[in-house]
């Protein structure tokens, strides 16, 4: 994918990517170092992996992830590592959770909270869900609660007349022996800084969607990429970096509500891509101890052992040492915190005049008054009187050698009832995805004021 990397003088604020001097490469190098060194552990890392990953990464995920979510204290609460499987990254791991508990035969739809991360749509359709995709509008607080479960209650009503209709069960037709666990819907979220809104859900629809999810047999599948990297939303509000409590998975509301659950109703899709690098290609999910086994177990994973093994033996002495957690603390999260004021009040200074504003939702309020921003991305909303915003993106290139994603791409594919409502009033066709992950600060005001340019032209 290097062909995407910004040429010349272009400034790319589509690329969802860590900028590559973010990324921590001696921390790795002295990792990769101490494993491959000696004979045993060198053995050990490049002999087939365990399918759900080596135990010691497993280990290292849980302890990390129960003081990112709970906290230090000897009241926090402690993962188990059998919730942690170990994949090739949170794509792939997407991919895996279809095949081990869907059934096009019998799993309804895809719910996928619209505007949505668009490359998971391919992953859907090589699973077997083309013309399948359903798009769930976002709303102020997330996902429009009414909206899934009216649709929920007709997706069942259409699969119990098909059932009827071929004079069988209502079963799954594909995926028979040895799939204990099929559901009849997945519903895909990023609920936590969402790429490509930036929205974060609110606790109230966090708890009612997991509810939903369960009375539906429903799996929700929760990307939770960007969760580490949290700040607060107002620059002069001074936390030290990495001690906001991040809001609670889907994961966790699941187990509260439904502790006793085998598989659970969520599986939380987590990633070393945005923290380390995107090549290392190792990724964690979390869900039930059943889940996870069952996950793990993938038919080309039988075949090859765990698709991350080298690079997992690499990640675990990085989280092992601490190194990890001080660079998301003492490097990613200032610098990303700093690149999102900038772009913040760049889009104040230069927008905001021309009618364009930040689309956030409702504030995420951490203890009813800490507004928290975080991951890679934000929205902009325009108003009526621009040209559709795929011409403005085009135009941007050609004229300002300026990227950026426009609201279309972030569409359910093949849902005739996401087009509409992208190109609706106050649609989110009518909306720019900014990135700024990628570029530094003077690169993000530049592009910034480049785009003002772009739409000062139009105009
Ligand atoms: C929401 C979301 N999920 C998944 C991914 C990809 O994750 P990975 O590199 O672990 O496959 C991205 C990357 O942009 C993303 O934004």
């Amino acid at each position: 994918m290097a062909w995407l990397l910004p040429t010349g003088n272009q400034i790319n604020l589509q690329l969802g990517w860590p900028s590559a001097e973010l990324f921590p490469a001696a921390e790795l190098n002295s990792s990769a170092n101490e494993v491959l060194s000696s004979f045993d552990s060198a053995k050990a890392a490049l002999i087939y992996g365990p399918n759900p990953g080596i135990p010691a990464l497993r280990k290292q995920v849980a302890r990390w992830l129960s003081t990112v979510y709970f906290g230090s204290g000897a009241s926090a609460t402690s993962i188990d590592p059998a919730r942690i499987c170990i994949a090739g990254g949170a794509s792939q791991n997407l991919s895996n959770i279809l095949l081990r508990f869907t059934d096009p035969t019998y799993t309804r739809n895809i719910w996928m909270v619209e505007p949505t991360y668009f490359l998971a749509c391919p992953v859907f359709e090589d699973c077997g869900y083309a013309g399948k995709l359903r798009g769930v509008p976002e709303d102020d607080e997330g996902i429009d609660l009414h909206f899934l479960r009216a649709r929920l209650e007709q997706a069942e009503k259409e699969a119990a007349a098909v059932a009827a209709a071929r004079g069988t069960e209502d079963k799954p037709l594909l995926k028979v022996a040895g799939y204990e666990k099929i559901y009849k819907h997945v519903i895909y979220t990023v609920p936590t800084f969402s790429n490509p809104s930036g929205k974060t859900m609110s606790l109230h629809h966090r708890e009612a969607l997991v509810r939903l999810a369960i009375e539906f047999d429903a799996l929700v599948v929760s990307d939770d990429v960007y969760d580490m990297l949290c700040w607060p939303a107002d620059r002069t509000v001074k936390v030290t970096a990495g001690a906001i409590p991040i809001p609670p998975r889907l994961v966790d509301v699941n187990l509260r509500l439904d502790p006793e659950s085998k598989w659970g109703n969520t599986v939380s899709n987590g990633s070393f891509s945005k923290i380390i690098a995107p090549g290392a290609r190792v990724s964690w999910s979390e869900s039930t101890p059943a889940f996870a086994t069952f996950l793990a177990n993938t038919g080309a994973t039988w075949s090859g052992g765990n698709p991350a093994q080298l690079t997992s033996n690499f990640v675990e002495k990085i989280l092992a040492s601490g190194a990890l957690e001080k660079h998301i603390k003492d490097t990613l999260i200032p610098t990303y915190a700093t690149r999102y004021y900038t772009m913040v009040e760049a889009i104040h200074e230069y927008l905001e005049p021309l009618g364009v504003f930040i689309s956030t939702g409702k504030p995420y309020l951490v203890d009813n008054e800490l507004e928290v921003a975080g991951g890679f991305f934000l929205c902009v909303s325009l108003p009526k009187e621009f040209p559709h915003t795929s011409e403005l993106a085009a135009k941007s290139i050609q004229e300002q050698e300026l990227k950026f994603a426009h609201g279309r791409m972030f569409g359910v594919k093949g849902d005739a009832g996401s087009r509409e409502r992208a190109e609706g009033d106050g649609g989110y066709g009518s909306t720019l995805r900014l990135c700024w992950s990628f570029h530094n600060e003077d690169e993000i005001v530049e592009g910034i004021k480049r785009l003002r340019d772009v739409l000062v032209a139009v105009l």
